[in-house]
């Protein structure tokens, strides 16, 4: 059987440089779309390089990823993750593949008091989360052929993340506070890209099955806090012999930051099991080996 190929929007971003590292071992060629010659807030530049590659599906995993920064440009963060995705969402119908699009657990405002099911109805918080809500209507409306994955507090060995962030802050300080009284789940990008390809794999090997399309949660098992997750940081670097800081737990209100943040982000993700066979691991199990790779990396 021929290899499959997939387009990935982004070059640097956690999910498309996952993507990437993951596909050789599922016999897949990932072709990276990114800045300059593929920008989301270029439609023409979109449709052009995606109709190029002529891929078998694509992952929008491009977007404007600034939360804070979004609150200051609400229109960039919206061209980006609203009409961009849109864009991608139309290139991919007229190729006629399939479109896995991430989105994220910010379109939720976080007031519930259990996991979120995809139906639950959205209410983003912040700028960020309304361009991403945006973005996720833009394909409803343009792709008859897309699955969206909603994801939660992405880390990886690249980009920037927690994670790094963490590690990097205990090389010159004792003491790190860090909010307690939001919830959610850690999730690995070389997990989230695993969970990917097997979605990929199934719409392209069930087309008639309409049940595996539309909007699913993958986001890895249990649940913690930011600090819950800095200390599992420490935990990981200390075996390695690595940075550590003592994690004080502080609420919200105590480290206000431009955009508001929702306290619950915890996603069922048990419709993604049921109907697609993906479930991540819990939030703890892929620590050591982000971190263990990212102080070999010297980062
Ligand atoms: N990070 C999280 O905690 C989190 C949580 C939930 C959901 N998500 C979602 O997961 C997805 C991937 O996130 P991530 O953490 O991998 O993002 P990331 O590391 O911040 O990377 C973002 C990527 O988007 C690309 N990009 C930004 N603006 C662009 C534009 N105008 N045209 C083309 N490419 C553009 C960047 O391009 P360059 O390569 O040129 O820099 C980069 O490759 C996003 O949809 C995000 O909303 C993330």
């Amino acid at each position: 059987m021929a290899r499959l190929r997939i387009a990935v929007t982004g070059k640097q971003g956690q999910i498309v440089k996952s993507l990437s590292e993951r596909a050789g071992e599922h016999q897949i060629d990932v072709v990276a779309v990114g800045r300059p010659e593929f920008d989301l807030t270029d439609p023409v530049s979109v449709r052009r390089v995606l109709i190029d590659t002529s891929p078998d599906a694509i992952v929008n995993a491009a977007a404007y990823t600034a939360v804070d920064r979004a609150e200051k440009e609400p229109e960039l963060a919206l061209a980006v993750n609203g009409a961009g995705a849109g864009a991608v969402a139309e290139a991919s119908d007229e190729l006629g593949v399939p479109l896995v699009h991430i989105s994220t657990d910010y379109v939720f405002d976080g007031l519930e008091n259990r996991s979120y099911v995809e139906d639950d109805p959205v209410a983003p918080l912040s700028a960020y989360g309304k361009s991403k809500q945006a973005g996720e209507a833009a394909v409803r409306e343009n792709s008859k052929n897309h699955v969206i994955l909603r994801t939660s507090w992405v880390y990886s060995p690249f980009g920037v993340n927690f994670l790094k962030t963490m590690l990097r802050l205990a090389k010159t300080r004792d003491e790190i506070s860090v909010v307690d009284d939001q919830r959610g789940a850690p999730t690995f990008a070389l997990d989230i890209a695993d969970g990917v390809i097997v979605v990929i794999k199934n719409l392209l090997a069930r087309p008639s099955e309409s049940r595996l399309r539309g909007t699913f949660h993958l986001a890895a098992a249990g649940e913690t806090s930011w600090a819950g997750f800095a200390k599992a940081v420490f935990e990981a670097s200390a075996s390695f012999g690595g940075p550590v800081a003592t994690v004080k737990e502080i609420p919200t209100t105590h480290y206000p930051t431009p955009a508001p943040r929702p306290a619950n982000s915890r996603l069922d993700c048990s419709k993604l099991l049921s109907i697609h066979g993906v479930a991540l691991r819990d939030w703890r199990a892929p620590i050591p080996q982000c971190v263990a790779r990212v102080l070999a990396e010297g980062e």
